[in-house]
């Protein structure tokens, strides 16, 4: 059985081209960054082209960006280094944050981001979570209105993980250079896919992850422009000037970077052909399957991310019955305690607990052809409706109409 992976916001393969930039880093060029040495020195100048490649994809300069374990690390360090470093205790000892310190999110973020803020809460920071309407997106005017004297940052994502909604950066961008505040964007889903740059967007604050860009997993970078005084997350020795110690990753680095670059090259053929191909494959199921739908369908999304509707299943099932068909997705729930919890992502666009459970994720890549999605045409509408046969939710409301 050919298998079809249609889930490449949950990670991608390794292109081929950074496996093997990344090879010799694992062999004969194992040194260490910061020893002096020809083989430290032959590490060091990797790392630090790695890094100009990485500013090149975000329109940064190199000496902003600063690499990291991956995307949550890279969203906890903005969040929390922000909220900590603009508030040192009035002894000049840094301190724990400010009470009253205020920070806005929105209820969409990754766990990465609203895990970190739930955290700062229980320190006393007060926490905004802005709604969204029902494609997905925040509305300018309410973060206007959530603005405070005591709002230390904004964070909100670029592009959403389950929807691929893109929300309206460089608007927000602007309030938050206006209003002074720091501006972070987890841009974990839409760096590669889309262009993201961090002038154009006024950024302050910008998380990428490699396993969404074909590069490994456990390796990401955080933009911080230059002037952002941060806290650090980690304490210990002086590597990356201190912003991030520990010894670099050199091998994960270069194949961020090597990435980075791959990904600058391709991008707008990439996006032009992998929508596409999204697109056959939304119109191939809305034709094929009764009362399917798309989640934010009117919304400016990533090129690679349909989000479905199918009512009467349960996305779960769906999922299972498709990959014993050989074809990988997902859906957005998440499993705590036992029992499946609708996705807090479709639950903030207004749907039901039942229609989130029923909502499926298809996440297309640069690998993807014509004749996979042909394939998942034939797949899809079929696992739909042999589980509808056996679902009395569907039946009934197959009915009333
Ligand atoms: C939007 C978003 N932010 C953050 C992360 C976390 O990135 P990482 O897996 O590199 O920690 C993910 C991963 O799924 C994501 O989709």
């Amino acid at each position: 059985m050919k298998r079809i992976y249609l889930d490449h916001n949950a990670t991608t393969s390794v292109e081929p081209a950074v496996v093997d930039a990344m090879l010799p880093y694992f062999s004969t060029e194992f040194g260490n960054a910061s020893s002096i040495h020809s083989f430290g020195q032959r590490a060091r100048a990797a790392v630090e082209t790695a890094r100009e490649q990485v500013a090149a994809l975000l329109n940064a300069r190199s000496q902003e960006i600063v690499f990291t374990s991956g995307g949550t690390e890279s969203d906890n360090h903005a969040i929390f280094g922000v909220a900590q470093a603009l508030l040192p205790a009035p002894s000049g000892v840094e301190g724990p944050v400010r009470p009253g310190t205020h920070i806005i999110t929105t209820t969409i973020e990754h766990e990465a981001v609203l895990n970190a803020c739930q955290a700062l809460e229980k320190q006393g920071v007060a926490v905004t979570y802005l709604p969204v309407n029902r494609e997905g997106l925040i509305h300018l005017d309410e973060l206007r209105r959530a603005v405070r004297p005591e709002t230390v940052l904004i964070t909100v994502m670029h592009a959403n993980n389950e929807l691929g909604a893109i929300q309206p950066i460089a608007e927000i961008g602007r309030i938050a250079a206006e209003a002074r505040v720091r501006f972070h964007t987890d841009a974990v889903q839409s760096a590669g896919k889309i262009p993201v740059d961090v002038k154009a967007l006024e950024l302050d604050l910008l998380s990428i992850s490699g396993h969404k860009l074909y590069a490994p997993k456990g390796i990401g970078a955080l933009f911080i422009k230059s002037g952002t005084r941060l806290r650090q997350l980690l304490y210990g020795g002086h590597h990356q000037r201190g912003f991030r110690p520990g010894t670099e990753n050199v091998a994960g680095i270069v194949g961020l970077g090597k990435a980075a670059e791959l990904a600058g090259f391709s991008l707008e053929k990439d996006a032009a052909r992998i929508s596409r191909l999204r697109d056959t494959l939304e119109r191939g199921i809305l034709d094929r399957v009764p009362d399917s739908s798309v989640n934010s369908a009117n919304a400016p999304r990533t090129p690679n991310t349909a989000n479905i509707l199918f009512p009467g299943i349960e996305g779960e099932a769906l999922v299972i019955a498709l990959d014993l068909r050989g074809l990988a997705c997902s859906t957005g729930a998440a499993c705590s305690s036992g029992a499946v919890e609708p996705s807090h992502v479709l639950t903030a666009i207004g749907l039901p607990a039942a229609e989130a459970r029923a909502s499926i994720r298809f996440s297309l890549g640069r690998h993807t052809t014509e004749s996979e999605i042909a394939a998942a045409l034939e797949l899809i509408p079929a696992a739909v409706s042999h589980l509808r046969k056996l679902s009395p939710t569907y039946q009934k409301s197959a009915v009333i109409r």
